[in-house]
């Protein structure tokens, strides 16, 4: 009796993590300044502002879950297309200019709706707003308006190196839970920097209580002694047909 409890015991498990249910939002923020430093061409004036990368679902082991053409599984309604996704944020757009800006240039100039277009599939269709990517984008950015990196960080943008771990404790301090930070290498130099911090929150529509990333460092960090740069945004030269 008691085998054959275990039995069921194991195969509640298997089925549990076979439907894979995700576990909870990742909110992924850029820092333009170490996103552009690398060689990718960016668009002309690069925010002095943290930026959207994403708001990602992921499940407990802090693997995302698979864009929604990979594995239809994830969701029991069918997603609204990327076409109509993007007709859905024109009332948003303004809001997502800004704060959700695709800093890379597509075929020779801006294209922030490449960018969100391939956040929805990747992202989006699998989340808790399958069919309704306005409110997706919109608690996206108000999240991100209502969690600012540099207010907690307890550095400002400079030339000084930091260690990735003194970082961490601070937005800890700061919002009571660890983000985790991505970091990337600057090309020549070979000093580390912080290309990303992202907060983890609690599965909820929307996503509002933080808390702890599991791996604390992405990227190029390995220790929580690394020392790394928080890079000040380049100082762009006027021109005069500019004024
Ligand atoms: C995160 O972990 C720290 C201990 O490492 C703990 O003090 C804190 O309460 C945790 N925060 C949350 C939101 O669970």
């Amino acid at each position: 009796m008691k085998r054959h409890l275990l039995a069921v015991a194991v195969l509640a498990t298997l089925l549990v993590s076979a439907t894979s249910e995700f576990d909870f939002y990742k909110l992924s923020l850029m820092w333009p300044p170490s996103v552009c430093n690398t060689g990718m061409e960016c668009i002309p004036k690069i925010p002095k502002m943290f930026t959207i990368h994403g708001l990602w679902p992921q499940y407990a082991n802090d693997i995302p879950v698979p864009p929604y053409d990979e594995d239809p599984s994830c969701t029991n309604i069918i997603p609204t297309s990327s076409d109509e996704a993007m007709n859905d944020l024109v009332p948003i757009e303004e809001e997502l200019t800004k704060y959700w800006p695709n800093l890379f240039i597509k075929d020779g100039k801006r294209d922030d709706q490449y960018f969100w277009r391939h956040e929805w599939e990747d992202h989006g269709m699998c989340s808790d707003y399958p069919d309704d990517p306005r409110s997706y984008f919109y608690d996206t950015f108000s999240l991100t308006t209502q969690h600012n990196p540099l207010e907690v960080m307890g550095i400002q943008p400079g030339d000084e190196l930091n260690e990735v771990g003194t970082i961490l404790e601070a937005v800890k301090q700061g919002l009571g839970a660890y983000p985790q930070i991505v970091c990337n290498i600057l090309p020549r130099v070979k000093t580390l920097q912080l290309k990303e911090i992202r907060f983890c929150f609690e599965r909820a529509k929307p996503p509002s209580v933080l808390k702890n990333c599991t791996n604390k460092l992405a990227g190029d960090c390995a220790q929580l002694t690394d020392l790394i740069r928080f890079p000040p945004p380049p100082t762009v030269a006027i021109c005069n047909d500019e004024l």
